[in-house]
């Protein structure tokens, strides 16, 4: 009798840098924005897909979801074998690590997929095909109950969690881009277009839609310099208020105070 060759998980190893708290600002946006999905799920699987070295990233989504939806559930998923025997001790109620890549060895269909730090390291033209491809796998929407399915967030940030861009697609694509930052920090709001995902960074250039917006934000940003005695928060609100006469801002002020704001995919994709 031949053994049945093993599949091989889709993708590629890449460098597992990861940190403890790093992807927190993500973790709460989900949580804000995505949390009345998971809370009515009847099973509300969550996968953290390229956790890295470590697997601080699973633990804390999960930490996270549960303050907003008691029954989530999350699965990390590693491409490199190594790391999910580093991770398994860590395993707990709602918590398990599996060997894989984008083909998602789950047999569920998951209400959230979060890649974070992981498309960057791939080519961009490999990323529509991920995209596709998780999208396929995400929990469908339900016009019965009006849910609007599983989510996939995407998107890349700095060592420590105080820069982040990350694109949200349901089962139908891509809905949402969202900058985020932790203000203080921040000299102008084009400094996050390091952390541009995979598939705006190289997208950063006169003629291309997220140049255009990160030079209006620039300019929204000094013109709201005033604000600044009362501080950077202030300052920000301010300019993203601005924003809002010539971009599709799709959050308000709750959010803009965390140093977010979200925009509709379709104002920032790529031309071509
Ligand atoms: C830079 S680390 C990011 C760790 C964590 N998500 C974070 O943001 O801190 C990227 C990880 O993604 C993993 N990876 C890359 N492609 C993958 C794939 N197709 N499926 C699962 N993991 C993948 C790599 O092996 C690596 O450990």
């Amino acid at each position: 009798m031949t053994a049945r060759a093993a599949t091989r998980p889709l993708g590629t190893v890449t460098r597992g840098t990861t940190n403890p708290n790093r992807l927190r600002r993500m973790d709460r946006w989900i949580a804000a924005t995505h949390g009345a999905e998971l809370r009515r799920a009847a099973d509300p699987v969550a996968v953290d897909l390229g956790y890295g070295a470590a697997p601080w990233t699973a633990v804390e989504l999960l930490q996270r979801l549960r303050t907003v939806a008691p029954r989530a559930r999350v699965v990390g998923i590693e491409i490199e074998p190594a790391r999910v025997a580093a991770a398994l001790p860590y395993e707990r109620a709602g918590l398990v690590f599996r060997h894989g890549g984008f083909e998602l060895p789950i047999p569920q269909r998951p209400l959230l997929v979060r890649a974070a730090n992981v498309l960057r390291q791939y080519e961009e033209d490999q990323v529509a095909a991920v995209w596709e491809r998780l999208c396929g796998r995400l929990a469908p929407a339900d016009p019965a109950t009006g849910s609007r399915g599983g989510l996939l967030v995407e998107g890349t940030c700095d060592e420590i969690g105080r820069r982040h861009v990350w694109v949200a697609l349901g089962p139908e694509g891509p809905r949402t881009v969202t900058f985020a930052t932790r203000l203080g920090s921040l000299a102008r709001p084009s400094d996050l277009a390091e952390r541009l995902p995979k598939a705006l960074i190289h997208r950063n250039v006169p003629g291309e839609p997220v140049h255009a917006f990160l030079r209006d934000f620039d300019r929204a940003w000094a013109a709201a310099a005033p604000y600044a005695s009362y501080g950077a928060r202030q300052r920000w609100i301010r300019a993203v208020r601005d924003l809002t006469a010539d971009w599709p801002v799709v959050d308000g002020p709750a959010r803009w105070r965390q140093g977010e704001v979200t925009l509709r995919w379709g104002a920032l994709a790529p031309r071509g």
